[in-house]
């Protein structure tokens, strides 16, 4: 572990919460907010235990909160039995929310399907029925592989209804990508979709399956459930493939939920490292349910009345925990949106929330910061063009959130009203970690704020020392919570290795290097390891390093990332080709060649947005190469630090030159 973490901090701005929305919030006020932290630091497992009591349903009641006896690996209700589609969808069915509307799809091009909680109750049914037929049973894996649909959240709720434990793969990866994850979760079912649409385009996604299958190693993949979304042309192949509409025909709306131990692993998302493969997150039924559905009515204040948009794709953890399985524990109605921001216009979202009366919006960074651009560009693309006076809560996700992208987010998307909850969280959390609660916490624009209850974050240093208010270090957790990852699917090593490092006392360690102000506030400064945050998605440069030398013409590569003015980051490769260095149109045009084939190999996001060429990397006499030094050159800064240990100094000239 290294680690040069400085404080950039000038922002003193403090919003306080509302006193209208304190007064409804579901956690109201500082007095509310610190009895619950109260009562979880007092006794941890009465308050996690109370709570899995209140807020989920058991078929059999766990009688021991937390297993420590195999730290890290937790247990946590682990003789309980209950079933999550049944926390989601049954309970919805008895509490007078059977006719409310669950889901507002909106698709791509503008169509809305609205299903209520019992027609989506009844299609789960029908698809586990399907599932179940074709003789898929509980403790196999599934992958989907499907577009933002009610059939993606139906696919997710059936495999959790039968004990079928899913592996979802967002649209934009690649066949290279899905087969690894195919081969690595051992998948015996792949369910996606002819094609998908996004920004007026059709996109396939059953050719990259059938790509994924050629590649070989799926022989287990037993079937292949298509659904219809665009009509467009497929190859078939009769003895595997099925179409969803023919599955759940004739099919009972009934299906008995299969109770499955609090333990078991409801699903595996992988998500970059620091090493080329991306690393399988399991996840627990139990502990992760009773998190999706805290945060939601703490952290959102879920109320009875809100239409509530997260905007990410059910391919994220944001899109799991924030989609497919809280909102739904919560009874909450919501909008999943097929399309991009962007189409058929920039106003695209703030006429989404216009329609439908959105009254909580969930985004990222990166989304606000290319609307803010496109709304400068073209007023009629601007909030204020459309009435947003439905929304009470806003949201943010995935990095942290410029001060100014946080003003602007709140003067012009919430009216000034309407208070930001910056959601710090991960792949491996499950759910919101550090993050204000809207009628309790004060807002600091730039800062994710403060640790929700029962979770104990800190800031340490490499020995796990708690380091002082206003210092730089390590953000760790120091005590499990129920949501946690439990293992890396077939790799306990990297697990303990990567999240235990045994200078931390078994705290749980992030990966992000973090300072902690006087009032407890946390201020994310990025990642501590070779992971990048590109649009609020997590790419190892490892990965793209990879995908880089697969290719025929690569000797060697080498990936950092720049700060960039939308993405937050972006990827910038330096690159050795086997042959002489390119120079001009030639370097233009291989420039092009690589960054098109990273986007094949791994998927468009991994996409290098500037690719320099050299006759060798900037590298120590033992060979090392000194990435610190390929950051600043990326950035067009001259290098002011000591080169004296290189072996080839000059090749940072050469660097310095975009192609
Ligand atoms: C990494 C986790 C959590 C779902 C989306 C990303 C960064 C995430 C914030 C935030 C500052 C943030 C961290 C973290 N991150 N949210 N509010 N402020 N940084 O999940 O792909 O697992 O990435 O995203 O660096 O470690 P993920």
């Amino acid at each position: 572990m290294s680690m040069s973490i400085e404080s950039t901090l000038v922002e003193t701005r403090v919003f306080p919460p509302p006193a209208d929305f304190a007064k409804q919030a579901n956690v109201s006020g500082a007095a509310g907010y610190q009895a619950l932290l109260a009562e979880a630091d007092r006794d941890p497992d009465a308050f996690w235990g109370r709570l899995a009591r209140e807020n989920l349903s058991w078929a059999k009641p766990f009688t021991q909160v937390l297993d420590e006896s195999r730290a890290p690996f937790y247990r946590w209700f682990g003789d309980g039995e209950l079933n999550i589609s049944a926390n989601c969808l049954d309970v919805n069915l008895t509490n007078g929310n059977a006719d409310k509307v669950a889901i507002i799809f909106e698709a791509d091009g503008g169509a809305v399907t609205r299903v209520t909680y019992r027609q989506l109750y009844e299609r789960v049914c029908q698809f586990a029925n399907g599932l179940k037929s074709l003789g898929y049973t509980t403790g196999e894996r599934s992958i989907i592989y499907l577009p933002m649909s009610i059939e993606a959240v139906v696919a997710m709720q059936a495999c959790a209804r039968l004990g079928i434990t899913h592996s979802v793969v967002f649209g934009g990866f690649s066949a290279k990508s899905l087969h690894e994850r195919i081969t690595d979760v051992g998948a015996t079912l792949v369910i996606t979709a002819d094609e998908q649409m996004r920004g007026g385009k059709s996109i396939p996604l059953k050719p990259a399956v059938d790509e994924a299958f050629g590649m070989g190693g799926c022989e287990a993949v037993r079937h292949c459930v298509v659904y219809q979304r665009t009509g467009g042309k497929v190859v078939w192949d009769d003895k595997r493939d099925i179409w969803m509409h023919d599955l759940v025909k004739q099919q009972s709306t009934v299906c008995e939920p299969v109770a499955v131990n609090a333990e078991h692993p409801l699903f595996i998302l992988y998500t970059s490292g620091s090493t080329g493969k991306p690393k399988g997150v399991q996840h627990s039924s139990a502990g992760y349910l009773l998190w999706a559905k805290l945060t939601m009515q703490w952290v959102f204040d879920a109320k009875a009345s809100d239409v509530f948009w997260c905007t990410a794709d059910v391919g994220w953890v944001t899109g799991h925990t924030y989609i497919a399985y809280g909102p739904l524990a919560a009874g909450m109605t919501q909008i999943v949106f097929e399309g991009v921001p962007t189409y058929p216009d920039a106003g695209r979202f703030w006429k989404m929330i216009q329609d439908h009366h959105v009254t909580i919006f969930y985004t990222a960074p990166t989304a606000i910061r290319s609307l803010i651009k496109a709304s400068d560009a073209n007023e009629a693309h601007h909030p204020k063009s459309y009435n947003l006076s439905s929304l009470r809560l806003l949201g943010s996700v995935g990095e942290p959130i410029n001060p100014e992208a946080w003003m602007w987010y709140h003067n012009n998307v919430g009216g000034g009203r309407c208070p930001i909850v910056d959601t710090w969280w991960q792949t491996e959390t499950g759910g919101h970690m550090i993050t204000p609660l809207p009628g309790a916490t004060p807002l600091k624009p730039g800062s994710c704020t403060t640790r929700l209850p029962g979770i104990t974050a800190a800031i340490v240093d490499e020995t796990g020392h708690d380091v002082e208010a206003g210092h730089g270090g390590f953000l760790v957790i120091k005590r499990p919570w129920p949501s946690m990852i439990r293992t890396i699917w077939g790799d306990p090593d990297r697990f303990e290795k990567s999240y235990f490092p045994s200078e931390l006392k078994g705290y749980y360690l992030a990966g992000d290097g973090a300072q902690c102000d006087a009032d407890g506030c946390f201020w994310i400064m990025g990642r501590i390891d070779d992971v990048l945050n590109v649009s609020g998605h997590r790419l190892g440069t490892m990965e793209v390093e990879s995908a880089l030398v697969s290719h025929e013409m690569v000797a060697e590569a080498a990936v950092v990332g720049r700060p960039d003015a939308t993405t937050g980051e972006a990827v910038v490769a330096f690159v050795v080709l086997k042959r002489s260095r390119p120079e001009g149109d030639e370097a233009i045009a291989i420039g092009k060649q690589l960054r098109d084939w990273v986007a094949k190999e791994i998927g468009p996001i991994a996409k290098p947005k500037e690719i320099r060429f050299g006759d060798n990397l900037p590298k120590t006499r033992s060979g090392k190469i000194m990435r610190r030094l390929l950051r600043v050159v990326a950035k067009g800064e001259a290098v002011t630090q000591d080169v004296s240990t290189l072996e080839n100094p000059a090749i940072l000239d050469q660097l310095s030159k975009p192609v």
